[in-house]
C-alpha cells in the first residue's frame, strides 16, 4: 500500500490547474513496485504503448515499441529512456499507485506510464496538455518547469517524432530523490534530466477538448441514429434575393442544432459512454466457456470475489439513474440494485456477499454480459 502524505483537498484549492508544485517526501519509505527489467518485459509486449528515446551529443532519437528481446542486449549505459504507458494495466502493483489519488474522479483519470531513464537520459523540453503528478522511484532526476504557455515557446519536433520546445526559464529546479513528488498542470513546459539511474511513475490525467466532445457528440448521433431529419418548413415565404439564407431558415437551422445539444438524456448517455473509454489496450479476462445465466445465479449464492480487470472504467452519474457506463457502452442496472453501481464503479473488486438482496433479472443480465465480455471476472 502507498499512503501519500498530501492533503488532497488542499493540494486541488491551491495547486491544482493552478500552478506546479514539487512535494518532498510525498510518499514516505517508497520502495518501486515495478523494476527496469519487468518493464522492459512489458515493452516486448504488442498490446502495450512503449517508446525508447536517446540523446546522445544532443541528437534525439525516439523508436516505438513494442520491441525484441535482443534490442535490450546492448543498451547504452546512459543518455536513453525507457517510456511504458498504461502500465497499471499490466501490473497490479504498479496500478496500487492509484489508491492514493482516488479523490480526483476515475474518468479523468489516463494511466500510469513508467519510465526507466540512464543518467542524461529524458524526452527534452516539452509541453503536455495533461495534469500530471511525476512520483520518483529509485535514483535521482532534476526537473526544471517554466511558466505557463501563453504562445511564448517555440515547438521543434526532434528525432522525426519527438514535441520539443526550443527551451524555457524555469520557475522551479530541483531535484526529485525517491518518494518526492512533482505535480505540473497542463501548459507548463518542463524538463526532467537523469543524474542517477531512474525509475520513475507518471499518472496522468486528460480532460477532452470542446471540438473532441463536438466530434464523438456527432458520432453518437449517428451511431445511434438520433436526428435524423431534415428541417422543414411548410410557411415558407417566397423570397426576392435567390442567394440569401432568410433569418426564418436560419433561426430554424439554428434551432436544430440547439435542440439536440439541448436533449439532456442524449447528452448524459453520450458523456457517460464517451468518458468511459479508455485510451489504452485492457487485459480483459474473457471466460470460456461462457457463463450462462443460471451458472452466474449459482456463483452470487456462493461467497465470490468479483474483480475489475485493471484500467477498465466503469462510471455512473452523481444522480444516478439506471445507466452504468463501461468502455465506452452503456448498460442497465435495474433501479432496485442500484448499490450495486458504487460496487462495479468505485471498488476494484467486491464480493458477491456485498450484494445484499438478489438482483433482478436486468441486472442479472447485465452481471452476464460484464463478465462474459471479460470486464470483471471471478477471481
Ligand atoms: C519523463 O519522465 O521524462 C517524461 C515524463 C513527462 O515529462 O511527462
Ligand atoms: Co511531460
Amino acid at each position: 500500500m502507498f499512503k501519500l502524505n498530501l492533503d488532497i483537498p488542499d493540494f486541488l484549492n491551491t495547486y491544482w490547474q493552478k500552478k506546479p508544485v514539487i512535494i518532498k517526501n510525498a510518499f514516505s519509505h517508497f520502495a518501486d513496485p515495478i523494476s527496469a527489467d519487468e518493464i522492459a518485459g512489458l515493452s516486448l509486449e504488442e498490446m502495450v504503448d512503449s517508446r525508447f528515446v536517446t540523446n546522445k551529443d544532443a541528437q534525439w532519437t525516439a523508436q516505438h515499441g513494442p520491441f525484441e528481446e535482443s534490442f535490450f542486449d546492448t543498451l547504452p549505459e546512459t543518455h536513453c529512456q525507457l517510456i511504458v504507458q498504461a502500465c497499471n494495466h499490466w501490473h497490479s502493483e504498479t496500478a496500487q499507485l492509484i489508491e492514493p489519488f482516488k479523490a480526483l474522479p476515475h474518468w479523468l483519470f489516463d494511466d500510469v506510464m513508467v519510465c526507466y531513464s540512464a543518467p542524461h537520459g529524458g524526452v527534452g523540453p516539452h509541453i503536455d496538455q495533461y495534469d500530471v503528478f511525476i512520483i520518483q522511484g529509485q535514483g535521482k532526476r532534476e526537473w526544471k518547469v517554466g511558466a505557463k504557455d501563453v504562445g511564448q515557446y517555440t515547438e521543434v519536433i526532434q528525432g522525426g517524432a519527438l514535441r520539443q520546445i526550443e527551451g524555457f526559464d524555469a520557475i522551479i529546479d530541483d531535484i526529485l530523490l525517491p518518494g518526492d513528488m512533482l505535480y505540473i498542470p497542463p501548459g507548463f513546459p518542463h524538463e526532467g534530466t537523469t543524474l542517477e539511474a531512474s525509475l520513475s511513475y507518471s499518472l496522468g490525467y486528460r480532460s477532452p477538448t470542446e471540438q473532441e466532445l463536438l466530434s464523438h457528440f456527432a458520432d453518437h448521433t449517428i451511431a445511434n441514429d438520433l436526428g435524423n431529419h431534415h428541417m422543414h418548413d411548410p410557411d415558407l415565404p417566397a423570397q426576392s434575393h435567390y442567394g440569401q439564407i432568410g433569418n426564418q431558415s436560419l433561426t430554424m437551422l439554428k434551432q436544430m442544432l440547439h435542440n439536440a445539444m439541448n436533449a439532456d438524456d442524449v447528452l448524459n448517455t453520450f458523456i457517460g459512454t464517451q468518458l468511459s473509454q479508455s485510451r489504452h489496450q485492457m487485459n480483459l479476462i474473457e471466460p470460456d466457456p461462457e457463463y450462462r445465466l443460471d451458472e452466474l445465479n449459482d456463483l452470487l449464492q456462493q461467497s465470490v470475489s468479483i474483480e475489475k480487470v485493471p484500467g477498465l472504467k466503469a462510471l455512473y452519474l452523481e444522480d444516478a439513474t439506471e445507466q452504468l457506463f463501461v468502455n465506452g457502452e452503456c448498460f442497465t442496472i435495474h433501479s432496485d440494485d442500484k448499490a450495486l453501481l458504487s460496487l462495479l464503479c468505485d471498488q476494484n473488486a467486491f464480493n458477491s456477499d456485498d450484494i445484499i438482496m438478489s438482483p433482478q433479472l436486468e441486472t442479472r443480465e447485465t452481471l452476464l454480459t460484464l463478465i462474459n465480455s471479460g470486464y470483471w471476472y471471478i477471481a
